[in-house]
């Protein structure tokens, strides 16, 4: 009996000073397991209890009991311990130097000319009118016939063009747009407001101003009793808003097929302020785009009445606005492709 009682103490020991020992859970749960488990000694011991007397057998028993809850409580014990020295050993191994030099990410923006065009895009949609797109391989009738550009007319020669067929070419300009426009606008629905952007093409050599393809961003207005007071105030509120507010512009005479009176628009130069400057030639303005009346010829031949309706027209070219706006000495830059140019031009914020 006294045998037994040792037995479970020095038992109680061992297991207790194994426990203690554990430096981590893998080695604490084969502890429990020889200590506590079914094949483990305290185990054996119980079992051996079969031989004592009656009288015996309860208090080596409750002994056997407060023991194995001793081990018990002190694997539990350890075993919070050992989770929480292996949490902190995570959290020490994976925390985070912020003053280390971050990884870069290259970031890309909009092309130059895509900025521009939107921004003139959201200035006239701001005044009503609407964005449409037309073909790049356009129809003769579209590009020149619609346009008061007759086959023999010797104004083609104005706009040197690429031909696919004798009525098939690569249009000179954004112009077609408002034939085939005006061709489908229903005026009991309201007044044409309309602007659109694309790339034109024409037989040029390429050099730092001449580009066989590059963009135009056409305007047209037709309703009833359109000025050219009109014109200009609309084409005023442009000027100020993409080169500044204190620019002015000027119109002077010049001639397009489709127009009648034609101008030619001048804006006072946004860098010298119009007392004459390298940018402006000394001339203190700047050309920067075409316009005018629509001619009735154009209406009549997109089935618009021209005693009742008449407007404006006017065309762009945002290369060349791009070009003045950040003093790109080169149209060729657009279409390079550089990002060493490309990434000069970071969207506003
Ligand atoms: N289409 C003309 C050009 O390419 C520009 C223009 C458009 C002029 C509309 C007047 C009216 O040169």
């Amino acid at each position: 009996m006294m045998d037994l009682k040792a037995k479970i103490e020095s038992l109680k020991e061992e297991a207790l000073a194994k426990v203690a020992a554990s430096e981590n859970l893998d080695v604490l749960n084969q502890v429990r397991v020889a200590y506590l488990g079914k094949k483990g000694p305290l185990t054996e011991v119980l079992r051996g209890m079969k031989d004592l007397s009656a009288e015996e057998r309860p208090k080596v028993g409750a002994l056997a009991n407060v023991v194995r809850d001793e081990i018990t409580t002190m694997l539990e014990e350890k075993k919070t311990t050992l989770e929480m020295k292996k949490i902190n050993e995570a959290l020490a191994n994976e925390a985070i130097d912020v003053t280390l030099p971050g990884s870069y990410v290259s970031v890309g923006q909009p092309h130059v000319l895509t900025q521009i065009i939107e921004e003139i895009e959201d200035l006239f949609i701001g005044m009503g009118y609407e964005v449409i797109e037309g073909p790049e391989v356009e129809e003769d009738r579209y590009n020149f016939e619609m346009m008061n550009l007759p086959k023999d007319h010797p104004a083609r020669d104005m706009q040197d063009t690429f031909y696919i067929t004798e009525e098939i070419l690569l249009r000179t300009h954004t112009s077609p747009v408002q034939a085939r426009t005006m061709e489908k606008h229903d005026f009991t629905k309201g007044p044409l407001k309309m602007i659109s952007p694309g790339r034109v093409y024409r037989r040029d050599s390429d050099d730092a101003t001449h580009s066989h393809q590059f963009h135009q961003i056409e305007g047209l207005v037709i309703d009833k009793n359109i000025t050219m007071s009109d014109l200009k105030g609309t084409l005023e509120v442009f000027a100020k808003q993409l080169f500044g507010a204190d620019r002015e512009i000027r119109l002077r005479p010049s001639y397009f097929p489709f127009t009648e009176p034609s101008v030619e628009v001048d804006v006072s130069c946004f860098k010298c302020g119009g007392a004459g400057c390298n940018v402006c030639k000394h001339t203190g303005w700047i050309e920067i785009l075409g316009a005018g009346v629509v001619h009735p010829n154009v209406l009549e031949m997109a089935g618009i009445d021209s005693s009742v309706y008449g407007g404006f027209a006017f065309g762009m070219g945002p290369d060349r606005v791009a070009m003045l706006k950040y003093g790109i000495d080169d149209i060729r830059h657009f279409y390079q492709n550089d990002v060493r140019f490309l990434n000069q031009f970071k969207v506003k914020e």
